[in-house]
């Protein structure tokens, strides 16, 4: 039978104390819809319906940027009338639609796909499945009741639950599987005579054990762990934690190394080859991709970027949006902003920062360097304290140094500029001119030296001690200094 998911987001989550729809707040770095709404193409949905209330159309196109435009159709439930009404809202969608329906939460993202399988694969044109589980604490959740013979007979809400249900602990975990027609009939039925006058989804439950249908209800037991609803901050912190220890223990079974899985920050999709190593505090966001045998140190952000093999990344480094190659090194403390290609074996040691910048082949910028708008040969060697001045105040423009040349310490690089194949610029030049191939450019001011300034000035400091060591002056000393014109003239040279 053909499946059809509705997703039911349309809570603001008043208990989060946010200004932000309660699905919207990521839970292992992606907005927890994406969760359920994942869920669902993963098994083979041909329809996601989410129905929607507060903020809509940030939740729907937070959910189209990840998995494309048109990916869900949208229902409106203005007011919250509770989940039987929101089911109720997705009544057009589901209108032709005559097969099953799987019904989904957007703030229960650690369900796995396995126990959602069973799930489906219970429910039929005359099964409805539904999803349990056993708490040792199942406050806040409806209760499940069932005859002397074990039988499902109907879920309790906690509020209009007498105490004795209240100690039942297998708990609605609120996800159900079944046929689209009968939810739909029986919700349009149902009412709202409860305590919190909304109408019920369980009550679809309870009509269908009720008998006398052709229905059975059956219900799949999930782990305690995978039908957490995230309600507040606190779960939503349990939850990230859970989803990273998952996809850690997925990466180490993959053959990765992880140092300290509880201080792993992965997002759902990430690929890491065998033997890579990753350390405490390692955050990787969005779409990145790491090859083989790499190691990436304590506390490394990448975001959006693919490494090759054998890269080296060391602590504290910050990359996105960039492409890294084989046998690289990096680190620590480089900033790779986006747009940069860091070709084979490049190195790139502290305090480097990199932005829409080639990198070539075997390249070297250990210390201290910025490099923006550049396109970097393959062997080049870039001193310490290099900068490319590629913004003028209006606009950015490219320097270029071809393969081969050596860069010396302190050279600014006034863009547009390019330094020729092999050629050489000399420490602390102002490059502003193009630098033809194989030739020095140098910029210094003549350096002038005064013999014996420095001991002068020793003498005149510390009254003539004379040991080399400066001293604090005393005060009718710096009196004397003031009226000795040798002084001045010498300083004013110095
Ligand atoms: C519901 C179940 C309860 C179950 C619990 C599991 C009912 C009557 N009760 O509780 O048995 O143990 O889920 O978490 O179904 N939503 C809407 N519109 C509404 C109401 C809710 O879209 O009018 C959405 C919420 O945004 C949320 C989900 O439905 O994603 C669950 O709502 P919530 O209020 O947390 O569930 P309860 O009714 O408390
Ligand atoms: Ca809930």
């Amino acid at each position: 039978m053909s499946l059809a998911t509705v997703i039911l987001a349309a809570g603001l989550g008043t208990r989060m104390k946010s200004d932000k729809a309660k699905v919207l707040h990521p839970v292992a770095g992606r907005p927890m819809i994406e969760y359920p709404v994942g869920m669902a193409r993963a098994l083979g949905s041909s329809r996601v319906i989410c129905v929607l209330g507060h903020q809509a159309d940030a939740v729907r196109s937070a959910v189209e940027s990840r998995f494309g435009a048109g990916s869900i159709e949208v229902a409106i439930q203005a007011v919250q009338r509770g989940t039987g009404h929101a089911v109720l809202q997705a009544e057009a969608q589901l209108a032709g639609h005559d097969g099953l329906v799987l019904i989904l939460y957007g703030d229960t993202p650690l369900l796995s796909q396995s126990v959602l399988e069973r799930l489906v694969a219970g429910a039929s044109s005359t099964t409805l499945t539904m999803m349990t589980a056993i708490l040792p604490d199942p406050r806040g959740y409806g209760r499940i009741l069932r005859d002397d013979s074990g039988k499902f007979t109907r879920i309790v809400e906690e509020k209009d639950a007498t105490t004795d249900q209240r100690r039942i602990n297998e708990i609605n975990a609120g996800i159900y599987c079944g046929p689209a027609r009968f939810f739909l009939d029986t919700l349009r039925s149902v009412g709202s005579n409860n305590a919190q006058g909304e109408i019920y989804l369980t009550d679809v439950m309870e009509r269908a054990a009720a008998g006398g249908n052709g229905l059975t209800v059956n219900t799949i037991l999930a782990s305690a762990d995978e039908v957490m609803g995230c309600n507040d901050r606190v779960d939503v912190a349990k939850a990230d934690r859970i989803i990273r220890l998952r996809l850690a223990d997925e990466l180490m079974r993959a053959g990765v190394a992880v140092r300290d899985p509880e201080r792993l920050y992965v997002e759902p999709g990430v690929e890491i080859g065998r033997d890579t190593a990753l350390g405490p505090g390692v955050e990787l966001r969005g779409k990145v991709k790491i090859g083989a045998g790499c190691v990436i140190e304590q506390g490394a952000v990448i975001t959006d970027c693919t490494l090759g093999d054998r890269v080296h990344v060391k602590p504290y480094c910050v990359m996105s949006e960039s492409t890294i190659a084989n046998g690289v090194q990096i680190g620590p403390w480089c900033h790779i902003r986006p747009g940069s290609v860091i070709e084979d074996d490049v190195h790139l040691g502290n305090f480097v920062e990199t932005k829409k910048t080639r990198m070539g082949r075997g390249a070297k910028a250990n210390h201290l360097t910025y490099l923006g708008d550049a396109d970097v040969g393959a062997k080049v060697n870039v001193g310490c304290g290099t900068i490319t001045c590629n913004y003028d105040g209006y606009v950015k423009s490219r320097t270029i140094i071809e393969d081969g040349a050596f860069i010396g310490s302190d050279t600014q690089l006034v863009a547009p500029v390019t330094v020729g194949a092999g050629a050489v610029t000399a420490a602390g030049t102002t490059v502003y001119k193009d630098v033809p191939a194989g030739a020095l450019a140098l910029t210094r001011p003549e350096m002038a030296i005064v013999p014996g300034w420095a001991e002068r000035k020793r003498q005149r400091m510390t009254g003539g001690g004379g040991n080399g060591v400066a001293k604090k002056p005393a005060k009718p000393q710096k009196s004397q200094k003031k009226k000795s014109p040798k002084g001045r003239t010498a300083r004013r040279r110095g």
